[in-house]
């Protein structure tokens, strides 16, 4: 218990790491939760107009989940569960922030390449699909962690997939204001105005 607890304390401190907003503040874009949705997510970066930031950001976020889970995985399966849950709370509520962080999908994906990597791939696909079709963020990253959690219980992937099941629901209760937007009609499309949240 003790390295499990251990796990999930050093996965927060990875999640805390708030990439989108170092990354925007280095090269002097200024604060990125004064723009667009106030997320400090790759999708909100894209807004500032630069894409390999945004790249950049999504990138590392998922990396730090994925870090996470690696580190974790030294002491044993239960442990890699742990820092991944870590890492995924702490990019939610980070303490650097007053616990206000981003939504989660890239460190979600992370974990997932981290833990069973296909369900990192089958998360990918979806959110292409739907993003494709769609050119909504945030409604590409609700129904991919959905069919994420399906496919894991599908599969057999018991704890992983219970982890996955918490992790969604936190995923959509961030999301909250995205799917306001989305039955309003008001969610702002990839590659749409900068000005729109
Ligand atoms: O990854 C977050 C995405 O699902 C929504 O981001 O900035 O449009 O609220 P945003």
């Amino acid at each position: 218990l003790g390295l499990c607890l251990l796990s999930f304390v050093i996965g927060y401190l990875l999640g805390a790491i708030p990439f989108g907003l170092i990354l925007t503040k280095l090269a002097g874009l200024g604060d990125v939760r004064q723009i667009g949705s106030g997320n400090i997510g790759a999708t909100n970066v894209l807004r500032t107009g630069n894409k390999g930031l945004a790249a950049l950001t999504l990138l590392l976020d998922l990396l730090k989940g994925t870090v996470a889970v690696l580190i974790g995985g030294m002491a044993g399966p239960y442990g890699a569960l742990a820092a991944g849950l870590g890492a995924f709370l702490g990019h939610l509520f980070p303490v650097w922030l007053g616990f206000r962080g981003g939504k989660g999908v890239a460190t979600y994906i992370g974990v997932a390449l981290g833990l069973y990597w296909p369900a990192a791939v089958g998360f990918c696909l979806v959110w292409l699909l739907v993003a494709v079709l769609t050119r909504y963020s945030s409604l590409a990253a609700l129904a991919a962690s959905a069919a994420t959690v399906l496919g894991l219980a599908v599969a057999g992937q018991g704890p992983v997939a219970i982890l996955f099941g918490l992790m969604t629901v936190l995923l959509y209760l961030r999301h909250e204001e995205n799917i306001g937007r989305l039955r309003r009609g008001e969610e702002s499309r990839i590659g749409g105005s900068k000005q729109d949240a």
